[in-house]
Formats: structure tokens, C-alpha cells, sequence
């Protein structure tokens, strides 16, 4: 039997924390007060206007390569999920390669799942090292959503950051990935959406994102608790037995109601929101890089990882690290 089990994570966020009281400074009509007590978010990370999701994967990328013990010239497919690629073509993970280095590598492809970005990559990746058609993926999540926010709408500026995460996953006949499970339902496609798009040279539409919140929030929390318990049944394994959650981190109210609804209290939840704000697909692997480097994540310990985002997608992979 082939799993695929993580080898190293790395993440990366760009410049100086922002604080919600910076954003305040930068004249948005918010507060510190409201941000934090709406969705715990106290800071996020703005990528310099010249930074690109390529350049923030790159780095990410090297601190997971080197947790894994490996070199870029040892990845045989790297899938970059993204939902601000740094051009229309080539793909932000074909950009990463070649910043890696390697020459005449396997696939590297971009994924499109917004915040399920992430959950989608992963079990691609898996199902590439399950096949035995890939030994060691690269697999990243990488965003500069700050570059699509209308920072002139409080209600979506105040909830997003830029930032970078990323995961080697290699063949092993020890378990890694248990189960995953992926969805979508196109129909939700306008409670969260950038409807705009290049065309003839010009934009069209709107490029910026646009969100109902509170119909983003019920459908999350939902899908969240239905998708977490689709993965713990495909194992086997009674929820209980997972020693992590590691949602998207889009709003702590989120986490919580779906903590409640699965059983799984808080100090099982890793939760670095308050930190980075929503990096969309960079959160799942900014937070798990997190608790495994301040130690809180230690190996053979279970994992459920989640995410949800606009499409509507969403997706779970459980895992034995
Ligand atoms: N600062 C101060 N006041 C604000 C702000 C702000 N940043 N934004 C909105 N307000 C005001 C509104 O203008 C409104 O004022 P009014 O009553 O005078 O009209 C009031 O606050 C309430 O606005 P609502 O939009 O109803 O606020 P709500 O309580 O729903 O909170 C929020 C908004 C935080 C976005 C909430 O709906 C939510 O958490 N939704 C989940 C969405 C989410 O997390 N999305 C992330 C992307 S999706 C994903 O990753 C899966």
C-alpha cells in the first residue's frame, strides 16, 4: 500500500504584521473592536505591490523542501492552489519551478478552488503519489488577495491577508493521507465571488471580491461539519480520535460553530486567523506550518483539514502526520 505522508511544511507572509488599528490609520471607517470581536482577525500580512504568489510560494516551498530533507531536484509534481495567479498563463506553479530551479521536472499546475484550494491540492496530489505516478509533490497554497479587495468596501477589506503555505508530500508505506473527500456546488456561485475578467485588453465586470457574509457563514459552517464527519467515516475513525483540526481560517465564529457542531473542543482547533486574517488558500498550510513548527503538532498525531470557498468548493483530507 502507497500512502502519501508529509514530509515538511514551510509557509512564509509577507512584510509587517497590519494591524486592524493600521487599517484604521489608513483612514478605512472600522475598528479594532469590531473586526476582532466579528471574526478574531487582529493583523494581517499585505504583500508590496511588485510581490507576486509566485514569489511567496518560492519561499514557503524552500522551508518545506528543507523540512523534508530533500531538494527541489528530488519534486516530481508541484500543484500551486491559487486564486490570484501572478498572470493569466503560464501557471503560478510552472513560475514556482523554474524559481526552484528544477529543469525538465513533472507536471506543475495551478488549482483553482479559492479557499478549498488547499484541501482540493492536496488530495490531487495524493491521488498522483496513490497512482504511483508522482514520488514527491510539492504542494502549495499561495495568495495576494489584497491585490483583488475593494478597499473602499469595509465589510470584505478588513477580512484578508497575503501570505504563502506549503506541504512535501512523498510516497511511504507508513500511513499518511487516510481518506479525503471534495465538493462543489456552482449554483452558490454569487454569494462569494470576483465576477469580473480580462477582455480585449480591458477589464470587464468587476474585479474585485464581493461577498454575502452571512450566507458565506451558514453555508460554511455546514459543509465544514458535513465534510469533516464524510472524512473520520471513509476512515474509520471516530471523530474524537483526531488530535487537530486544522480549518481554513477565514473567522474564528466559524471555527468555533464548527468545533461545537463535531465535538472537537477549541484547544483541538488550530486557529492562527487572528494573525494572518483570511489568506484564502494559503491558510490551511500557514496554520498547520505553524503548530508544527512551535510544536504543538507532533508526528503520528491525526489530523483533519478542511477548507471552504467560493464556487462554492469545499474539502477535507484526514491524515496521520
Ligand atoms: N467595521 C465596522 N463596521 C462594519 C464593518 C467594518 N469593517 N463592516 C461592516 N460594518 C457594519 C455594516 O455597515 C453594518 O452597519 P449597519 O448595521 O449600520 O448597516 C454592520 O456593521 C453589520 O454588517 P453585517 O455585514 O450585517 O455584519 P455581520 O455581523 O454579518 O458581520 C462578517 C460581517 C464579519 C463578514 C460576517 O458576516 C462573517 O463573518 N461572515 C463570514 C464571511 C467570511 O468569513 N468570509 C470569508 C471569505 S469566505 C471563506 O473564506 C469561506
Amino acid at each position: 500500500m502507497i500512502y502519501a505522508r508529509v514530509a515538511g511544511t514551510g509557509s512564509f507572509l509577507p512584510g509587517k504584521p497590519v494591524t486592524n488599528d493600521d487599517l484604521v490609520a489608513r483612514g478605512i471607517d472600522t475598528s479594532d473592536e469590531w473586526i476582532a470581536e466579528r471574526t478574531g482577525i487582529r493583523a494581517r500580512h499585505l504583500a508590496e505591490p511588485d510581490v507576486t504568489a509566485s514569489q511567496l510560494a518560492y519561499e514557503a516551498s524552500v522551508r518545506a523542501i528543507e523540512a523534508a530533507g530533500c531538494q527541489p531536484a528530488d519534486i516530481d509534481l508541484i500543484i500551486v492552489a491559487t486564486s490570484t495567479p501572478d498572470y493569466i498563463f503560464p501557471s503560478t506553479a510552472a513560475l514556482l519551478q523554474a524559481r526552484l530551479g528544477i529543469a525538465n521536472g513533472g507536471a506543475a499546475f495551478d488549482l483553482q478552488a479559492v479557499c478549498a484550494g488547499f484541501a482540493y491540492a492536496l488530495a490531487t496530489a495524493e491521488k498522483f503519489i496513490r497512482s504511483g505516478s508522482s514520488k514527491r509533490a510539492l504542494v502549495v497554497g499561495a495568495e495576494v488577495f489584497s491585490r483583488i479587495l475593494d478597499w473602499s468596501d469595509r465589510g470584505t477589506c478588513v477580512l484578508f491577508g497575503d501570505g504563502a503555505g506549503a506541504v512535501v508530500l512523498e510516497a511511504s508505506d507508513r500511513p499518511g493521507i487516510l481518506a479525503t473527500a471534495l465538493h462543489a456546488d456552482g449554483s452558490h456561485n454569487p454569494i462569494l465571488c470576483v465576477p469580473g475578467q480580462v477582455n480585449r485588453g480591458s477589464v470587464t465586470g468587476d474585479p474585485f471580491l464581493r461577498m454575502d457574509g452571512q450566507a458565506v457563514f451558514k453555508f460554511a459552517v455546514k459543509v465544514l461539519s458535513e465534510v469533516a464527519r464524510e472524512v473520520a467515516e471513509q476512515a474509520g475513525m471516530p471523530l474524537d480520535a483526531v488530535d487537530w483540526l486544522i480549518p481554513h481560517q477565514a473567522n474564528i465564529r466559524i471555527m468555533q460553530a464548527t468545533g461545537k457542531r463535531l465535538g472537537l473542543p477549541m484547544e483541538r482547533v488550530i486557529a492562527t486567523v487572528a494573525q494572518h486574517g483570511n489568506t484564502s488558500a494559503a491558510s490551511i498550510p500557514l496554520a498547520l506550518d505553524q503548530a508544527v513548527r512551535d510544536g504543538r503538532i507532533q508526528r503520528g498525531q491525526r489530523l483533519l483539514l478542511e477548507g471552504v470557498g467560493g464556487g462554492f468548493t469545499w474539502g477535507a483530507a484526514l491524515l496521520e502526520f
